[in-house]
């Protein structure tokens, strides 16, 4: 497999573990497992940093891929992508304020903007695996370049 595919299925493979964590982790916290939420929701977290860092290297290293699919699919797809990004983004800010708001005992804060967090990410999951789906398996990966190129679709 070439390291342009490699990589995000390590990737999004690495989303879709960490949104397990945090659907297992919620569940925990209805029950009152205060201690096994904790720790599921620091693997979920662990998941998505390293989700980051090789998307972020791979970004920099390898270059985005762009849209193979045809022609008519195309501004679809980019706004798909866009959404997706926007949520992961998203995502990721909460997640950070969560986890701050947790460790420095905050926690009707951080209950409040946990279930955001929480929802956010069970959706960049999903979406993200379509994103996958779109660009590597219903059709043929274009070509790979520098992000901004990939994005906006030029
Ligand atoms: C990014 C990671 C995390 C997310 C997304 C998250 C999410 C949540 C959510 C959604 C709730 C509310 C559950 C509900 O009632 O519906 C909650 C509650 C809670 N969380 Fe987290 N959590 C995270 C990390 C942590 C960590 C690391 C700790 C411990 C240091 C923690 C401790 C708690 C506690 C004690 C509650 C209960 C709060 C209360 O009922 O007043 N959480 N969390």
């Amino acid at each position: 497999m070439k390291l342009s595919v490699l990589l995000p299925t390590i990737s999004t493979s690495f989303i879709v573990i960490s949104a397990i964590f945090v659907a297992f982790g919620w569940y925990h916290i209805v029950k009152g497992n205060r201690d096994t939420h904790k720790k599921l929701m620091l693997w979920g977290a662990g998941f998505a940093l390293a989700f980051f860092l090789i998307y972020a290297s791979r970004t920099i290293f390898v270059g985005n891929t762009s849209f193979g699919g045809p022609e008519e699919l195309k501004l679809a797809y980019h706004l798909f992508l866009f959404f997706h990004i926007a949520l992961a983004t998203a995502a990721g800010v909460f997640g950070i304020v969560t986890l701050l708001h947790a460790f420095n005992e905050r926690f009707a804060k951080h209950k409040k903007i946990g279930r955001w967090t929480a929802v956010m990410w069970l959706l960049t999951a999903p979406t993200g695996v379509a994103v996958y789906t779109l660009l590597y398996v219903l059709y043929p990966g274009g070509e790979t370049k520098p992000m901004i190129d990939a994005i906006f679709g030029l």
